[in-house]
């Protein structure tokens, strides 16, 4: 009943609609139709009620939950089957367990808060409870397991695509797949799989989204490093998650379909495109030991190639190696 309100006041958006016209138009009683507004307004829909008037629902600034999720949703393979939590240890951690169980490709998790965000390289990723975008998908690609890689290059490419839909942000990709905004992190992409020798069961693709955190939300160790959506706009406006959500999963579902087109190439044009690392000197440690050179390609695979002053070239795997400019973090 409170998904029927909910429609009927947003075919009304910003005009009043009488509690008597909804009762006639749903067939429930008045009673009833107060009872849902009510329960609408504790999930953080701002409604106005007038005794004379009616209801009227105002522009929402930033409601996540699993109908605002599919309303108005425009993709057929992502988020077609949502489950969204309040609260949950770490989305990818239970993607992964819905995806053993065999759930359908594209279904997506997504929290407004985790307790144990995880990070790549065994790190643990900050999720701050109402302000950020913490959400993972799983997909079901013909891949083999050397493969996968593409697909967090292609993820990459469509969160810079969706941000700067949704809010008309500029954002770059710094390798192997952080998200760039000001110099700091705004967005990270951990995959992860469960494969054979040589096919993919599948991959959870989860994606973290700085979105409407304040400098004093972050922890002070990542107040040089990390920074949100709404940092970088102007009167740092808050967003609607929601919203974004869905813009991304568009992007994703666009970027999937040329993946399984086959068309490889055409992903890595586009993330080199939207790439911060290709053409700058970075340095690399690894096992204590340094190469300082400039960043020239990237592969299918993932793998970069750094070209040193002499020429000489170096393949440099993702995994377990941190990457830096020469002056400062990109
Ligand atoms: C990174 O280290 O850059 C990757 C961070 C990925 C964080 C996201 S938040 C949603 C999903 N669930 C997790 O536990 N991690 C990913």
């Amino acid at each position: 009943m409170k998904d029927k309100i909910l429609n009927a006041l947003r075919e009304n958006k910003n005009e009043y609609i009488s509690g008597e016209d909804l009762s006639d138009q749903l067939g429930v009683s008045r009673t009833s139709i107060w009872k849902c507004i009510k329960g609408l307004k504790d999930l953080g829909y701002n409604i106005q009620s007038s005794s004379k008037k009616g209801y009227r629902l105002e522009d929402s600034q930033d409601i996540l939950n699993e109908h605002e999720l599919k309303f108005n949703l425009r993709t057929n393979i992502m988020g077609k089957n949502i489950e969204y939590f309040e609260k949950i240890d770490s989305t990818n951690k239970y993607a992964k367990k819905i995806a053993y169980e065999g759930c359908s490709e594209g279904t997506l998790v997504v929290a407004n808060s985790q307790n144990l965000g995880r990070g790549r390289l065994g790190r643990s990723w900050e999720s701050t409870p109402d302000k950020g975008i913490w959400m993972s998908l799983v997909l079901r690609p013909l891949l083999a397991p050397q493969d996968v890689h593409i697909i967090t290059l292609a993820a990459s490419v469509a969160v810079v695509n969706a941000i700067k839909k949704a809010t008309g942000i500029d954002t770059g990709i710094k390798w192997p797949n952080d998200i760039i905004l000001d110099n700091r992190k705004v967005c990270g992409i951990l995959t992860e799989m469960s494969a054979e020798i040589d096919r993919v069961n599948f991959i959870v693709l989860g994606i973290g989204i700085n979105t409407n955190q304040n400098q004093e939300d972050f922890d002070s160790s990542l107040s040089d490093k990390a920074t949100s959506l709404k940092l970088n706009l102007p009167q740092s406006k808050t967003l609607n998650r929601s919203n974004i959500i869905k813009i991304l999963l568009e992007e994703i579902e666009r970027i999937y379909i040329l993946i399984k087109e086959g068309k490889i190439q055409e992903v890595i044009s586009l993330w080199k495109e939207h790439s911060v690392t290709i053409g700058k000197e970075v340095r690399i440690v690894h096992n204590e030991t340094e190469f300082i050179g400039k960043a020239v390609d990237v592969l299918s695979d993932g793998r970069l190639i750094i070209e040193d002053k002499n020429g000489d070239k170096k393949e440099i795997l993702s995994g377990e190696i941190s990457v830096r400019g020469l002056l400062g973090y990109i």
